[in-house]
């Protein structure tokens, strides 16, 4: 466990949040340089978003004792908002050894531990903090684009962070495709920080003082159309737990890793802007949606090959599969959950902290 101070939060600067669920860091994270000599090379994907590392095996991290590592990989992955990982030999249970090493290193509460799914079989082969990630399941109806239902049949649909509809969603995310077509199956992401940019200053005041409400209640059909109960008991935390998929966030929230503020809506769970009326509420979010899904210089796009792996940051990305084959395709994604979210008044935007 790494050393990390505890939270002194005081209520003035800190909106949102819950008094259970508050990350173990006092003041964002530094990068100390210790992946620096561990990997062979690097290279940042776009300006915005994304970073490829070369010569490292993951799996290879685990034998280390100390958290260092860890900690500093955190930083980047919630610096760059997704790390990509070549040919990765790790096992899903090493996965899960690992996403529990990163989330703890950074400073999640110590209520916070790695995400059950509500969708995710009892007895399910590989455990119930792998969600397994198939084309197969997808065919069935299942997933964001939830074909069977009347939805939008945009490919753009899909934008989400995981699990936002709960009380204390994700820090970070791990996926491993295994299994791909020849070609498709892309997977794109775009950055949080670059949305909060791109709002004008008065646009950003009053975005801050908005929450907004993320609702999964489509799990429930899902659920029931594939005839496995949803998972009611704790689901990582013990905030997440019960059959009411929805929670409440700030719009704007704060990732205490970077001390960075971040737009934090997405089109698969966010219903609702509250405290404005309905059309207001549909105004701001068909906007909001359209600075994620219309700015591809914020966005980067990994084309898979087999057993490579993304290790993104929820609070401040959004991502988005895309369904363009026919093939199977399959892989395992691990969830780690880090704290309720919340605005800090006093940090900035990616911008203003790098002086750009
Ligand atoms: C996900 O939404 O977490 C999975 C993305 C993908 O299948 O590419």
């Amino acid at each position: 466990m790494p050393s990390v101070t505890v939270q002194d939060s005081s209520p003035s600067k800190l909106v949102g949040g819950h008094p259970e669920s508050r990350p173990r860091i006092s003041a964002p994270l530094t990068y100390t340089g210790s992946l620096d000599k561990l990997i062979q090379s690097y290279a940042d994907v776009t300006p915005a978003i994304g970073r490829e590392i070369s010569g490292l095996q993951i799996r290879d991290l685990l034998k280390l004792e100390d958290d260092v590592v860890f900690r500093d990989l955190a930083v980047l992955i919630s610096q760059r908002g997704v790390v990509f990982l070549k040919s990765q030999d790790v096992t899903p249970t090493e996965m899960k050894d690992f996403m529990l090493r990163l989330t703890e290193a950074s400073g999640c509460p110590s209520s916070s531990g790695l995400h059950v799914h509500p969708l995710t079989e009892e007895g399910s082969e590989l455990g119930d903090q792998i969600s397994v990630i198939s084309s197969e399941k997808q065919k069935k109806g299942g997933g964001l684009t939830h074909q069977l239902s009347d939805v939008s049949r945009f490919a753009s649909a899909g934008w989400h962070s995981d699990i936002t509809f709960e009380k204390v969603p994700s820090d970070y995310a791990m996926l491993k495709i295994h299994t791909l077509p020849e070609t498709g199956g892309d997977t794109l992401w775009t950055s949080g920080y670059e949305i909060y940019d791109r709002l004008s200053g008065p646009m950003k005041i009053f975005l801050e003082g908005l929450t907004a409400t993320h609702d999964a209640s489509f799990f429930h059909d899902e659920a029931r159309r594939l005839g496995n109960p949803i998972r009611e008991g704790i689901r990582g935390s013990p905030l997440n737990q019960g059959g009411n998929l929805a929670a409440v966030h700030p719009v704007i929230r704060t990732n205490p890793v970077t001390g960075w503020k971040s737009v934090y809506i997405n089109k698969g769970f966010t219903k609702r802007i509250n405290g404005v009326t309905k059309d207001e509420s549909d105004v701001l979010l068909a906007y909001l949606f359209n600075l994620v899904t219309q700015n591809h210089d914020a966005q980067v796009r990994f084309r898979w090959s087999a057993n490579d792996l993304a290790i993104w940051d929820n609070r401040s990305t959004l991502h988005c599969a895309t369904y363009d084959y026919d093939a199977a395709r399959a892989g395992d994604r691990v969830c780690s959950l880090g704290e309720a979210p919340y605005l800090d008044t006093n940090s900035t935007g990616r911008r203003e902290a790098l002086g750009s």
